[in-house]
């Protein structure tokens, strides 16, 4: 008999993953509270944006492999991905881990397996998942298999990375961790490695901080450049050129749903310790503020309604999250300080400020701003952009256009992290 696993959270991570199960022969119900995502599944159909997902979740639907359920209900394997945000205090808030836990109790059985995807602080497994299986009177790590099965996925390629990536898989005791690699080697390619619990989340914890640390060096080196008068972007090329240098790229800010979330679980943890973390942390999440600064440093004082036209409020390029997006801050950052903004943004559906009419949405702007460096903005029409404009200032966060081209169209061009 095909074994059944129960995926709860059909989000990003929940929906790709239940549909790879589905496809791998195992039969799967996705449990999201949420009864759009259920009613669409149900149909084959999907809301979010990935890249083949929707081909995936048709065919495995049709297939009878992959059901959508408001609730739980029996079954070998319970996944859970719910998500795990930050309260407004920068500390983790777990109640969506807490309540999905204690909706899978009723249906846990001797032999089940149960693991925790979503990304935890470190003994989130060990003791609060536990201590709500432990209500069950089954014996957990004997009786019920337990473990911490973290995600390393680049949005617009989950499809392809949740096969091919390295997976990093902790388990409550040695032979959770065996039985839970033994569910994912259904379908995952990468190398499975096998620890502790609180190992395991850590590991993640610190894959996140490590790229935004490295991102905030980059910002502050563009704030340093600013000041100093020359180009970040430049400096960064010709470090680069060194054998051993390798530094990313400045912005207006780090965003998602990870990047700006995870360190702060470091932080909660280690508040005395955790310094360069905190540190990146606020470095990143001061950038909006940095293009705000900039665009009130060019603002025509004698000018009653100044209007900023903004291209792009995804947190990344070519995606739909908008999560933590730090366009969306400079957005709000803006509105308060009596700014009219109109943002377009193809990948996005509702927005307040949306208009995805882009001469409309440019129409008597003062500022064009590149928020979010999407490849469809290459092609956009510049020309009669600037036509429906009322002034000509173009500010480039992602240093995605030549500043010789864009002026020759008739901007004046300014790229973040630089004095131009
Ligand atoms: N998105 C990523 O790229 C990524 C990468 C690695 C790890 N993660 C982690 O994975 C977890 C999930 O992230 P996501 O991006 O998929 O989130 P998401 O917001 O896209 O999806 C989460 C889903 O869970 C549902 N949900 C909430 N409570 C529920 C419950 N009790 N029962 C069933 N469904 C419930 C929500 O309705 C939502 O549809 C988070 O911890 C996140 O940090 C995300």
């Amino acid at each position: 008999m095909r074994k059944k696993v129960c995926i709860l959270g059909l989000g990003y991570i929940g929906l790709p993953t239940a549909a790879l199960f589905a496809n791998n022969g195992y039969d799967v119900t996705g449990v999201d509270i949420n009864q759009d995502v259920i009613e669409n599944l149900n149909e084959g159909k999907i809301i979010i944006k990935e890249p083949n997902l929707d081909e995936l979740v048709k065919k495995v639907v049709g297939q009878n492999m992959l059901k959508g359920s408001l609730t739980p209900s029996e079954s070998d394997i319970f996944i859970i991905c719910v998500p795990t945000p930050i309260t407004k205090d920068k500390n983790a808030d777990l109640k969506y881990i807490v309540k999905a836990v204690n909706d899978i109790l009723p249906y846990l059985k001797v032999g089940d397996i149960v693991v925790l995807e979503s990304t935890s602080p470190v003994g989130t497994t060990k003791n609060i998942v536990k201590s709500i299986l432990e209500k069950t009177n089954l014996d957990i790590g004997n009786d019920i298999y337990l473990g911490y099965s973290p995600e390393r996925v680049l949005p617009g390629q989950i499809i392809k990375e949740l096969v091919s990536n390295h997976r990093v898989i902790g388990g409550i005791n040695e032979i959770s961790a065996e039985k839970i690699k033994n569910v994912y080697e259904s379908f995952v390619e990468g190398e499975i490695y096998t620890t502790d619990t609180d190992t395991a989340e850590m590991v993640k914890l610190i894959e996140n901080t490590f790229r935004d640390i490295n991102i905030a060096f980059a910002n502050e080196l563009s704030l340093i450049c600013d000041k100093l008068g020359m180009s970040a972007w430049d400096v960064i090329e010709y470090a680069n050129k060194h054998p051993r240098v390798n530094i990313l790229n400045p912005g207006p800010g780090v965003g998602g749903h990870c990047l700006a979330v995870d360190p702060w679980f470091i932080v909660e943890s280690s508040k005395d310790l955790a310094n360069i973390v905190k540190l990146a942390r606020n470095t990143n999440d001061y950038m909006p503020t940095y293009v705000f600064n900039k665009i009130q440093k060019l603002t025509d004082k004698t000018k009653k309604n100044i209007k900023v036209c903004i291209l792009g409020a995804t947190y990344k390029k070519d995606i739909d999250d908008m999560r933590e997006s730090p366009i969306v801050h400079l957005i709000d950052i803006l509105r308060k300080n009596n700014y009219e903004v109109e943002l377009y943004d193809p990948y996005v559906k509702n927005y307040e400020v949306l208009n995805n009419n882009i001469y409309e949405c440019a129409k008597n702007s003062d500022f064009l701003v590149l928020g979010v460096d999407h490849t469809v903005f290459k092609d956009l029409d510049y020309k009669a952009i600037l036509e429906v404009m009322d002034n000509n200032i173009f500010i480039d966060t992602r240093n995605f256009f030549n500043k010789d081209n864009i002026e020759s169209i008739g901007y004046k061009y300014y790229l973040i992290g630089s004095s131009i």
